[in-house]
């Protein structure tokens, strides 16, 4: 498991030995299963594009033509296996570290785009969701709580190109997906079978949390989409990585020291550190008393404040597996929110394989 990102990853942990993280991945390696897939076969993409698509069984079936004479007669329906899906995830991986990028990686911002597609979702009526990505066009594209995630949007351009049989939806998740597992996360199970929606689709502004709020707001936003306290918890981990920037959110910094592997550090620095306001022009944000160079947002800081939040908090702290294997569970059912999958399709999940674990 020596490969650059890891390398990379241990050296900015280096700055503060009590949060490092590299040593442990390791041991959460063990125990991990893996599928192996059959060579697919050679497709010639590059002079295909994508006509339409159409789900069947859970997984799709993609109609392409020739871009310079689509025809009846030139038309061809493939069913994109899992070895498709894992060489599109190899793609985005493989395109993750750039040096001058924030952290050295783009990996936060595909995750916070992945979340960004699927937190829209309002249960009661069905729509929002990951299904769509509808994130493509204005209003949605410029809703304050969406600033930044035209660089997320950007980067995946290419591999759209490269595979056009893809959804942008199933991409845009795909890379959530891909973003988790790279800087060592859990195994998240993928399904694709998404389809992309025009710009009628676009969910009102307002359903995606406002971090300057209190525990009634995440409730009620969290609760809207179908989740509970203990996923609430659960999900907010995600801020273990990447961090805030002036130019997006306005808020500043990141949550842990090593924003680029995922580990329970976030709420281990929620419960072990001392947190005070920071002093600055900006909006209200909190920074660690020790080092002040980490940030805590005013939802984050409700996560030790209310009761109920606090006690999965502290669990998390304390046991990085429970937090994974809760982690995992949510994110799922977060990439999977609105999204009209077959029925019986929840056994049709893969996981597909990180490439830095040189031992599957
Ligand atoms: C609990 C409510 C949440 C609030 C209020 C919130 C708010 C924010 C804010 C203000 C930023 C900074 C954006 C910027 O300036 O670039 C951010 C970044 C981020 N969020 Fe959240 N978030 C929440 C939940 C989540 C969830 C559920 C996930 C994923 C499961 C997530 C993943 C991320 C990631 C990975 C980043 C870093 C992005 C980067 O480095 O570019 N967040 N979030």
């Amino acid at each position: 498991m020596a490969t650059r990102h890891v390398a990379r990853a241990a050296t900015r942990t280096a700055t503060r030995p009590a949060f490092a993280a590299a040593p442990r991945q390791a041991f959460r390696q063990q125990g991990r299963r893996w599928y192996s897939s059959e060579p697919a076969p050679k497709s010639s993409s590059a002079w295909l594009y994508l006509a339409g698509a159409a789900a069947a069984g859970g997984l799709g079936y993609w109609y392409y033509t020739a871009s310079d004479a689509p025809s009846a007669a030139s038309t061809k329906v493939i069913n994109p296996t899992k070895e498709d899906y894992q060489k599109v995830y190899n793609d985005i991986a493989s395109r993750l570290d750039k040096d001058d990028y924030d952290d050295g990686n783009f990996g936060p911002v595909l995750l916070r785009l992945a979340w960004h597609a699927s937190g829209t979702f309002d249960l009661a009526t069905g729509t929002g969701g990951s299904n769509g990505a509808t994130m493509r066009f204005a209003p949605e594209s410029d809703h304050g709580a969406n600033a930044g995630l035209i660089a997320a949007r950007d980067f995946l351009e290419p591999v759209k190109a490269k595979f056009p049989w893809i959804t942008y939806s199933d991409l845009w998740i795909l890379g959530g997906v891909c973003a988790i597992q790279e800087m060592q996360g859990p195994i998240i199970p993928y399904r694709p079978g998404r389809s992309d929606r025009d710009v009628t689709g676009c969910t009102p502004d307002g359903r995606l949390p406002d971090a300057a709020q209190g525990s009634d707001h995440l409730r009620n936003i969290f609760y809207r989409m179908g989740f509970n306290d203990q996923e609430i918890v659960a999900l907010s981990g995600a801020h273990a990585l990447g961090r805030c920037h002036k130019d997006r959110s306005g808020f500043e910094g990141p949550w842990t020291f090593s924003p680029t592997i995922l580990t329970n550090d976030y709420y281990r620095l929620l419960v072990e550190e001392k947190w005070q306001w920071k002093k600055w022009k900006g909006p209200k944000q909190y920074e660690d008393k020790t080092s002040k160079t980490l940030m805590m947002l005013p939802t984050d800081m409700v996560l030790v404040q209310d009761k109920e939040f606090k006690s999965w908090t502290e669990k998390y702290a304390k046991d990085n597996e429970a937090f994974f294997n809760d982690f995992c569970a949510a994110v799922t059912k977060l990439f999977e929110l609105g999204v009209p999958f077959a029925q019986g399709s929840e056994t049709q999940r893969w996981t597909l394989k990180p490439t830095w674990d040189e031992s599957k």
